[in-house]
């Protein structure tokens, strides 16, 4: 099965000039290793990035060609397409700029921006509405860690999930390729604290189970891990099986790290 290793730019870099030398990086580093032939990243690992909406259109032109998706981190809830809403860019908007996916859910939009069921919902059909692909985060604060109520937390959230393939069922053919579900335990995130792989694996067993309930063709479906994924840990994620791929932060804002981390997967799921 193909691995994903997606990067989360959040609100980084500072300046468009850093997210070109980012990029050019990527790009030409990947080049170097494919042309070596040293390490087959692109076999096995699907890569995405996912910048901020600003610079959404620029990466996404700049990598139209390559090997590389793009994603936004965030669709408007409000409306697909247009509409008066300060601030929002639409799930059309992003398509229009050449995404062809976006996250949905992070914990940083919960947080900071109180994302509710119903908001995202509204986000998730939105963006399936609009060809996008959706990789769908969910995971328990330290407290709820702390509770043992992983597993109720998470059927809360792919609630969600559930309610969209009721209300949209002409959705569900196509989406086994259009979704992902990343687990990102909150007190992982950014922490340099991780569950151990056992956990992670159990936890993603018990997704797996829940959303292949909900459509027997989702059996396929990704189920990656995120929070605090790095150069040194990566491997261990990647031997698992339930472990199809990393959501990742900060290391993705290196490439070297970024492409340490989608070779520990490469190599794992060859
Ligand atoms: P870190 O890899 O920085 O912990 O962030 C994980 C994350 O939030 C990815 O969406």
């Amino acid at each position: 099965m193909q691995a994903w290793v997606i990067g989360n730019w959040k609100q980084n870099p500072a300046t468009s000039h850093d997210v070109d030398l980012l990029l050019n990086n990527l790009l030409t580093t990947i080049d170097a290793k494919e042309q070596a032939n040293t390490e087959r990243s692109s076999s096995r690992c699907q890569l995405m990035v996912a910048p901020s909406c600003i610079h959404l259109a620029a990466v996404s032109a700049r990598l139209a060609g390559s090997s590389i998706l793009s994603a936004a981190q965030d669709v408007s809830a409000h409306s697909a397409s247009v509409g008066a809403y300060t601030g929002d860019c639409s799930a059309q908007q992003i398509a229009d700029a050449g995404a062809t996916w976006t996250i949905l859910g992070h914990s940083e939009r919960r947080q900071y921006h109180s994302e509710s069921h119903d908001t995202l919902l509204q986000k998730v059909t939105h963006a399936l509405t609009q060809g996008l692909g959706v990789v769908f985060c969910i995971g328990e604060t330290q407290a709820q860690y702390d509770d043992k109520q992983t597993l109720d937390v998470i059927d809360t959230q792919l609630s969600v999930i559930k309610e969209v393939i009721t209300t949209q069922p002409d959705l569900i053919s196509s989406l086994s390729d259009r979704l992902i579900i990343a687990y990102e335990p909150v007190w992982a995130i950014g922490t340099g604290k991780v569950p151990t792989v056992s956990e992670v694996s159990q936890t993603h067993q018990h997704i797996k189970q829940t959303i292949t309930g909900f459509a027997e063709s989702l059996k396929v479906m990704s189920v990656l891990y995120g929070g605090s994924v790095n150069a040194d840990n990566a491997d261990s994620f990647a031997a698992d099986p339930m472990i199809d791929g990393a959501l990742v932060g900060g290391a993705s804002l290196k490439v070297e790290s970024f492409l340490a981390i989608a070779n520990a997967f490469s190599r794992a799921k060859d």
